[in-house]
């Protein structure tokens, strides 16, 4: 059996000397959804934190691609076609709508017509400030930039936050997509539908550690709710 696009074993960490994620393990195949659920506060964003170098590991390791994450920075594993669109700042508020997208990759916004055309809410905006947006329009804004990139490795901390059903449901229709066209992605979620609409695995966290994981197809909304509120 081939190594999991990409995976992690005893992922542990935190803010200086306080450890808020413990001995995590998990992995995601090419083509694969992974979820990490769980309520407020247990370390799901640390998590995301830790395993795109943002912030350093008390322990543990991460594989991507075969190759040892270990030392690589947040823009080196960016590099290598991880990419995270982070929970909290997911974009530039003093930029146009339009920078945003440009910023990081060609000034070509070709790649975005299918993505815009889904969310018209950003084409009519694209000359205005990112900051003149509402919390949910700046989530879409971070999701069609991250969408729309080549990387092989998705990383979503609640895309679905604040984030009008409609605009969830199309956000879904491209999480498909990207997994037909071989991507992975690893996403934070609190709403439970649209994490088991995706996820292929899933994995529960509380007070830092996984208390539940396993194959989606397992697992009820009844099930995750119940170890979500251990
Ligand atoms: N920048 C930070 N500095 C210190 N502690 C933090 C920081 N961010 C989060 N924490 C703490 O880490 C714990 C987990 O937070 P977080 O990973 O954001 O949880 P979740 O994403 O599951 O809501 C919380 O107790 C929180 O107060
Ligand atoms: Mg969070």
């Amino acid at each position: 059996m081939s190594a999991p696009l990409f995976s992690f074993t005893g992922v542990t960490g935190g803010y200086g000397a306080t450890t808020v994620v413990r001995a995590v393990d998990g992995a995601v195949e090419a083509g694969e959804a992974c979820c990490v659920l769980g309520r407020n506060g247990v370390g799901k964003t640390t998590l995301m934190r830790l395993l795109t170098g943002h912030l350093p590991l008390q322990a543990g390791a991460a594989t991507f691609g075969g190759r040892s994450m270990d030392g690589l920075a947040p823009d080196e594993r960016h590099g290598l076609g991880m990419v995270y669109c982070p929970q909290d700042r997911p974009v530039f508020d003093n930029l146009s709508v339009r920078e945003n997208l440009t910023l990081m990759a060609s000034a070509d916004t070709d790649r975005y017509a299918p993505l815009l055309a889904a969310f018209p809410i950003l084409e009519d905006r694209m000359a205005q400030s990112a900051g003149t947006l509402s919390g949910g329009e700046r989530k879409i804004l971070s999701f069609v930039r991250g969408a729309a990139e080549a990387g092989q490795l998705l990383l979503l901390d609640e895309p679905s936050e604040g984030v009008q059903q409609e605009n969830v449901e199309r956000m879904a229709a491209f999480l498909h997509e990207g997994k037909a066209a071989g991507r992975a992605l690893l996403i934070v979620e609190q709403n439970l539908a649209f994490a088991l609409e995706i996820a292929d695995r899933v994995i529960v966290m509380d007070h830092g550690e996984v208390v539940l994981a396993g194959n989606a197809a397992d697992m009820t909304e009844a099930t995750l709710a119940a170890h979500m509120h251990v």
